[in-house]
């Protein structure tokens, strides 16, 4: 049953991707939502986009966007939609972003979809059928250590003001892992993770709809995702430590600065 909302979030991603190929490079309009954090007209139209493929489709159920104000009416169906997964990327002209879309049934992410237009690469997961990369299945990475582990990263909007606490974490893990990466596509990212291209992926903040697609899809690749102590996340923003399930007690005590 749940593969129909997987069609419907794969079908709505392609359609907002077509929107990333044809306007990247050109001339955008570009917004300031704090002072570093941007939202550019492309945001705006690939929301709209994929409202007018999902919400015609499922009337009853609630959609919490990133660009538009949520209208939540306590539907069990929610979903979660990030148009541009990497605005700050997309603005530069750097080739590293995704939309993500994911959708909740009482709580529970049940369905999601990432798409990265310029590479082709559409990842998709089901709750309990498994996550796949342009339809094959995918599979976390078998590292058992940080030493042999490329580990990505990223930073959100506050950084700004919080630099310290974040920059010691990164220092604490660059002397750890074998390598770190940071993107600018926390969506992307995990779905690195899920298929086995990253070993472990952490950011002190993000909202659901940047990481709930993805941490479903590294779940069913046989991989973990949960807060720094371990404990589960929810569906509202929060800091997340990512892996191929292996390495997860191992990042997790790295994350926290003890080992
Ligand atoms: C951002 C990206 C970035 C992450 C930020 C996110 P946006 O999403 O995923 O990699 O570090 O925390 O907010 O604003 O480009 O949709
Ligand atoms: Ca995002
Ligand atoms: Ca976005």
């Amino acid at each position: 049953m749940t593969w129909r909302y997987v069609a419907a979030a794969s079908e709505a991603a392609l359609r907002a991707g077509e929107i990333h190929r044809a306007r990247y490079g050109q001339q955008i309009e570009i917004e300031h939502k704090g002072e570093i954090d941007l939202v550019t007209e492309v945001d705006r139209q690939c929301e709209a986009i994929i409202l007018d493929v999902l919400r015609p489709r499922f009337p009853e159920h609630d959609f919490v966007t990133e660009e538009t104000r949520s209208t939540r009416t306590g539907s069990r169906f929610v979903w979660f939609v990030d148009p541009l997964d990497g605005t700050t990327n997309f603005a530069h002209g750097y080739p590293c972003f995704a939309v993500s879309i994911a959708l909740t049934i009482d709580g529970e992410t049940v369905a999601g979809a990432v798409f990265d237009a310029l590479h082709s690469d559409l990842f998709t997961g089901e709750r309990g059928a498994g996550a796949f990369h342009n339809g094959r299945r995918m599979h976390v990475s078998d590292a058992r250590d940080l030493i042999e582990s490329l580990v990505i990263t990223g930073f959100p909007y506050d950084i700004l003001r919080d630099t310290d606490a974040k920059l010691r974490r990164f220092n604490h893990m660059m002397s750890r892992a074998r390598a770190i990466r940071r993107d600018g596509s926390a969506a992307l990212d995990l779905c690195y993770v899920a298929g086995g291209r990253a070993d472990g992926f952490w950011e002190d903040r993000l909202e659901p709809w940047d990481m709930l697609a993805a941490n479903l899809m590294i779940e069913e690749a046989g991989g973990r995702v949960s807060r720094y102590d371990g404990a589960p996340l929810g569906l509202e923003p929060d800091e997340i430590a990512a892996s191929n399930g292996v390495l997860h007690p191992k990042l997790l005590a790295a994350l926290r600065m003890e080992e």
